[in-house]
């Protein structure tokens, strides 16, 4: 029992609110010992392999593949197979049945993933179940609907679709991402081989289940495990006649190098540094909550994450009071408590990652603030940090930290919030907080963002094309314009 305060004449309230902890049951998921590689609807033994963790407490958690090159060519063969040999060419029709299948079942089995995803991820279950599972299957309901309306979808071009996909998703949003790529290639009539990172390869193993109950043709989907030597092996083979890709800038770019002149398409999907700007007639309660949804969701490992704020002046002193003090309410710790709010840290090269830039910001003369937080002694966490007195050439202001780390910036004109917010190498998201409805459609107009949310952030639908200007990458995956790069014209 808590201590009860006598606060005058009120009636007593406990001193300290806690909360009883409220752990997702881990038994939901049963796990192999060792998994191969999904290849023609068999499992391949793995001739490498390495271990996947529990980054909260990095304890292993099972044995997966690192496929080499020649494991590689048997999953684009079966591909090519399957593409030739009916999955092209069966009706449409027939193509959205197997799609609405993996939807139902992603449905059916979904508390299954939700724990498998943030046991090896570290993502908060509540955000596991809330919004992967329920935009995964999301996903594949919604391509299911256009399979046999291509020819309305595109009218008067006569789509087909490219052939063999080879797609290589990251660690952020793993299942997720993988509804993303391989649901709009389906759709479409291609075949894929996917591979998922390295450090969150679980979720995609278990979907082969998913493909197997759903009965599937036989290689039409195709999982390879391994770290960026087998994504390097799957980009170069010559079996593949599209790559879609979302990780990092640094690996985006050596792809797109890699493929020019070779006629594989290419999309990619990359980093970003999104600015969250709040205007002075905002909503200040609401859009702390946007704020903190902007950066905190999923630990900031968010390609679009709100990580740049820029403040109006007027407003800086109270909005930044709230920001503090709503930090304080957060709950960072165990992945499978239904109460947490901040997870942990991917991986310890992550970590690292944020460490070094955060030093970065103090040295650079920022100011620091951390919440009082009790951070777990195993895994790998990092605190929620707000950085303020940041200025714009600061690193921790240009580059990606891809964390719990929100930078505060000020502004005193809307040109002024323009110019900034457009002052990165990235262009993938940005959010507006005001009560004008004219200022809203003149900042969409003027920030060079794929997606710009107003009064609000992290809204996902599949229906909404997302992707980025710039150094954020080409190409669109949701929406009709998702189809597209799944599909050839005459
Ligand atoms: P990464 O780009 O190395 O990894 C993403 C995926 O690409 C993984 O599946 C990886 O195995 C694969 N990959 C790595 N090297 C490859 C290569 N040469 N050819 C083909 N595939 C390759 O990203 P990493 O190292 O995990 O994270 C580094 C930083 O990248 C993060 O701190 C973050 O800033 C950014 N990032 C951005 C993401 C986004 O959603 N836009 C997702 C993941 C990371
Ligand atoms: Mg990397």
């Amino acid at each position: 029992m808590t201590e009860l305060e006598r606060k005058r004449d009120r009636a007593p309230v406990p001193s300290q609110w806690d909360y009883a902890p409220a752990p997702e049951a881990r038994d939901l998921v049963q796990l192999r010992e060792r998994y191969g590689h999904f290849v023609g609807g068999e499992w391949l033994e793995p001739k490498e392999t390495y271990a996947t963790i529990d980054p909260s407490t990095e304890e292993p958690l099972a044995e997966v593949g690192q496929a080499t090159n020649e494991e590689v060519d048997l999953a684009v063969r079966a591909a090519r197979d399957a593409f030739t040999n009916g999955w092209s060419d069966i009706s449409p029709a027939e193509r959205a049945k197997y799609l609405f299948r993996i939807a139902r079942i992603l449905q059916e089995r979904s508390r299954e993933f939700a724990v498998l995803e943030s046991l090896n991820g570290g993502k908060p279950i509540r955000e596991s179940r809330d919004v992967d599972l329920p935009l995964s299957a999301a996903h594949f309901f919604y391509y299911a609907g256009w399979a046999d309306k291509l020819e309305y979808a595109f009218p008067n071009r006569k789509p087909r679709p490219v052939g063999v996909a080879g797609q290589i998703v990251p660690w952020n949003f793993p299942l997720l991402m993988l509804s993303w790529k391989i649901a709009p290639a389906l759709a479409a009539g291609n075949t894929v081989v996917l591979k998922p990172a390295e450090t969150t390869p679980l979720s995609a193993l278990l979907f082969c289940d998913v493909v197997r109950q759903a009965e599937l043709p036989p290689g039409v989907v195709n999982i390879v495990t391994g770290d960026g030597r087998t994504g390097a092996g799957l980009v170069k083979h010559e079996g593949v006649d599209k790559i879609a890709f979302t990780g990092s800038t640094e690996v985006g770019k050596a792809i797109h190098r890699e493929l020019a002149g070779t006629g594989k398409r290419l999309t990619l999907e990359l980093g970003g540094k999104a600015a969250n700007v709040i205007f002075d007639d905002a909503a200040l309660d609401q859009a702390v909550e946007g704020i903190v949804n902007g950066i905190y969701f999923n630990q900031g490992h968010v390609c679009c994450a709100g990580s740049r704020l820029l403040v109006q002046e007027s407003i800086s002193e109270p909005l930044i009071g709230k920001l503090k003090r709503r930090l304080e309410t957060l709950r960072v710790g165990d992945p499978l408590d239904k109460n947490t709010d901040v997870g942990a840290i991917n991986s310890r090269q992550q970590l690292d990652k944020i460490k070094e830039l955060v030093a970065s910001g103090e040295e650079e003369g920022a100011e620091i603030y951390q919440p009082p937080c009790r951070l777990p002694e195993k895994g790998y966490w990092f605190a929620p940090t707000v950085f303020t007195n940041v200025a714009q050439s600061y690193r921790i202001a240009q580059e990606e930290i891809f964390g719990p780390v929100l930078s505060v910036l000020t502004f005193r004109t809307p040109d002024e919030a323009v110019e900034k917010a457009n002052n990165t190498p990235y262009g993938l998201s940005a959010g507006v907080w005001t009560e004008k409805g004219s200022r809203i459609l003149a900042m969409a107009q003027r920030l060079r963002a794929g997606v710009v949310w107003a009064n609000t952030y992290n809204r996902f639908d599949p229906a909404s094309p997302f992707g980025g200007y710039k150094e954020s990458g080409y190409g669109r995956e949701g929406g009709r314009h998702g189809l597209e790069p799944y599909l050839e014209f005459e």
